[in-house]
């Protein structure tokens, strides 16, 4: 049996083959309608969510299977102080596989020793996110048609930013991707992406306060927002939130053919009036999340492509 904790669980083949079932699903989802018939997802969700859950329910009823399951805490056991370890083994009776979303780091990697059946990490505190990592794939690998020699921006909180923690870890398996980490020094990548994941691969990378000096070099443009929610201190929010906003003006600094992602939501960082910019594919993104997570939800459960 397999899970989904981190995106290094794959390997660069099956992350390829993975991505190639999602595009022959966008080509055409119809076939696909029956291939999980009679199997149930659970979704476990202890913090908000509406693209990861739903798109996660979309993946399976497109699949032709069921959904069950909670979307917060207080909704759940985990209110009268049921373990992660005693949820998963009675959500085992229930389910064929489960997404998991928590605020606290390594609950899936708990939740996957307990379980009896495939746990998919749905997001762990500030960790990792990475079924938005292969979202993320799909979509530069749809827009830019590879995912080598690239330069990445990350711009943004990138200290508590999981999907950017994610994204890096699995992009360093990728030939030639460079990254430029765009960020206020107090929201800088922890210091084992910088060491353990970036120096130790000898990835080119340079850490950067300022958008504007980054935009005209990149491929990609990865905005993510400051999390309010991973904050201690409310002054230090509010310092922070509006440290980068992308809007027309900077777009022009841009290359045409750079593309702007977020895994969303987005509050301030980038400005509506980006949004009729071609160049920018965050709701694309979104979209691509359903069709990866039908691939996925199929590799975990070793259902055969249809013919
Ligand atoms: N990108 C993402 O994880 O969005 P949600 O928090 O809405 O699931």
């Amino acid at each position: 049996m397999r899970h989904l904790l981190n995106p290094l669980d794959f390997t660069v083949e099956e992350i390829d083959e993975l991505l190639a079932v999602a595009d022959d699903i966008e080509k055409d989802p119809s076939r696909y309608a029956h291939v999980c018939d009679g199997k149930k997802l659970a979704t476990c969700f202890y913090e908000p969510s509406t693209r990861t859950r739903l798109s996660f329910e979309s993946a399976m009823l497109n699949l032709g299977g069921s959904v069950l399951g909670f979307s917060s805490a207080d909704s759940s056991s985990a209110a009268k102080g049921e373990s992660i370890a005693d949820t998963i083994r009675v959500i085992s009776c229930y389910a064929d596989i489960c997404a998991m979303r928590h605020p606290k780091e390594g609950s899936a990697l708990v939740a996957s020793l307990h379980s009896g059946i495939p746990v998919i990490n749905a997001g762990d505190g500030g960790h990792q996110h990475p079924t938005q990592t292969l979202t993320d794939l799909l979509t530069i690998h749809s827009l830019k048609g590879r995912l080598d020699h690239l330069t990445v921006g990350l711009c943004g909180d990138l200290k508590f930013g999981r999907t950017v923690h994610s994204l890096i870890n699995a992009l360093v398996r990728y030939p030639d991707v460079k990254f430029v980490l765009i960020s206020p020094p107090e929201l800088r990548v922890p210091e084992y992406i910088r060491e353990d994941v970036l120096r130790a691969n000898h990835i080119e990378f340079k850490e950067l306060g300022n958008l504007d000096e980054a935009l005209p070099e990149l491929d990609i443009l990865y905005m993510t927002r400051v999390q309010r929610e991973r904050f201690f201190n409310e002054e230090d929010y509010i310092r922070l939130k509006d440290c980068y906003i992308l809007t027309p003006k900077k777009m022009k600094l841009a290359r045409e053919d750079m593309f702007v992602l977020h895994p969303l939501p987005r509050v301030n960082e980038i400005s509506v009036e980006v949004d009729k910019d071609p160049r920018a594919a965050y709701f694309k993104q979104a979209q691509y999340g359903v069709y990866v997570r039908m691939a996925l939800i199929m590799k975990l459960l070793e259902v055969k492509q249809p013919c």
